[in-house]
């Protein structure tokens, strides 16, 4: 296996470890989250998440997701794509509790 994609591969068990992992995350930090959500994905994706220059992002559409796929797409973003990051701003357990939320069907 070339060294890249061992790598990867490594990068990807670590986070789905990370990703079993309860997130136990403050409720104060709970509502950082949300309101991220609304200003910062809402500006791509719609203030309401029903789509905008990035898909809408509801329940229905992530329904066959899994919580560890979503939170990686949010924690890395879609190179090449105008979907940033956030690895920056969102730690994994915070990652994975946003995607359970996305999975639930929340609205900002
Ligand atoms: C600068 C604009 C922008 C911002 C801000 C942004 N996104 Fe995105 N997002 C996109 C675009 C564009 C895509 C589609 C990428 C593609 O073509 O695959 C996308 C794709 C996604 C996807 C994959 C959806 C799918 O059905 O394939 C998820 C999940 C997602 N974004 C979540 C978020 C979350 C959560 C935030 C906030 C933390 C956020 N995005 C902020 C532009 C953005």
């Amino acid at each position: 296996m070339p060294h890249n994609s061992l790598l990867a591969a490594l990068s990807l068990a670590a986070m789905v470890a990370s990703g079993t992992l309860p997130a136990d995350i403050a409720p104060a930090r709970q509502a950082e989250i949300i309101y991220l959500l609304k200003h910062d994905c809402g500006s791509c994706h719609g203030m309401r998440l029903e789509g905008g220059l990035g898909p809408a992002l509801v329940a229905d559409r992530f329904a066959d997701w899994e919580t560890n796929m979503l939170a990686m797409t949010i924690l890395y973003g879609r190179p090449g794509t105008p979907m940033p990051p956030w690895r920056p701003f969102l730690s994994d357990g915070e990652a994975h509790w946003l995607a359970t939320q996305l999975k639930q069907g929340v609205r900002p």
